[in-house]
């Protein structure tokens, strides 16, 4: 296969709160880890898993239960810091995906039509939504109880970005070798666009959302029904 997928699942799930790293914890029976795997089990690309040190073994029993062969390799401080570990355990694929294992419900047609627009000459793909909630920028942002409010910002030009975010593989790396831009971001193509690349969008999906809160592991619990195992 000419393309590698990484999934980053070495975060600290601080706002999911179970005292572990997120993509362990249990949903429906099964790591969060696991639910993500499966959706990428169809998924023609080679996989890197990328996890908190300590949890490789972990990590490669989840993929076997899910049914996938995965490299696993150790993760950084940052979601960026990840990302590079991801990278430089892709091999040499023409293409690369970046997913986030805390979208662990995305449906695999997501993922073909991120690989679908990379074959079809995008050079950075991004599946996107369009957002809901009227939105307001804020002239000086504490919490959001102290919030002073600014103008509405018309949401009919904004979206929301999901992941998997796909990239000519050479341009995502050098987009990572541009080093100042590493750590702050959590978003890939933003690191692509800096370097003056267009990025592509592609149509995201509900179901991609990212479980960050207990709301979202409650979401994702009642999506996926009872107990897996
Ligand atoms: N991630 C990672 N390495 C990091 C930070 C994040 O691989 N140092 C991954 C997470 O595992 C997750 C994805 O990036 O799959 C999106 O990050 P987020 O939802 O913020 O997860 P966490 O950082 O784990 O959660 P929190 O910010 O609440 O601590
Ligand atoms: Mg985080």
């Amino acid at each position: 296969t000419d393309t590698a997928l990484i999934v980053v699942a070495a975060g600290s799930g601080t706002r999911l709160g179970r005292g572990m790293p997120k993509a362990f914890a249990l949903v429906a029976g099964a790591p969060i880890l696991e639910h993500a795997l499966r959706g990428l089990a169809a998924v023609d690309a080679r996989l890197v898993v990328v996890v908190p040190a300590g949890l490789e073994a972990d990590a490669s029993a989840i993929a076997e239960r899910a049914g996938v062969a995965a490299r696993v390799v150790v993760g950084g401080e940052t979601r960026a810091d990840s990302v590079a570990a991801g990278l430089d355990a892709a091999g040499d694929a023409r293409w690369v995906l970046v997913h986030d294992a805390a979208r662990a419900l995305t449906p695999p047609a997501q993922v073909e039509r991120v690989i679908a627009a990379l074959r079809e000459g995008a050079s950075a793909v991004v599946p996107v939504l369009p957002v809901v909630d009227t939105v307001r920028s804020v002239e000086a942002a504490r919490q959001s109880d102290g919030d002073v409010l600014g103008p509405i910002v018309d949401r009919a030009a904004l979206r929301a970005m999901q992941t998997p975010q796909g990239f000519d593989a050479q341009l995502l790396r050098r987009a990572y070798a541009a080093a100042d831009a590493r750590g702050a971001s959590t978003d890939d193509a933003q690191l692509v666009q800096a370097l003056g690349e267009p990025v592509a969008a592609v149509r995201g999906d509900e179901l991609a959302f990212k479980i960050t809160t207990p709301a979202d592991a409650d979401r994702a619990e009642s999506l996926l029904g009872p107990a897996i195992r």
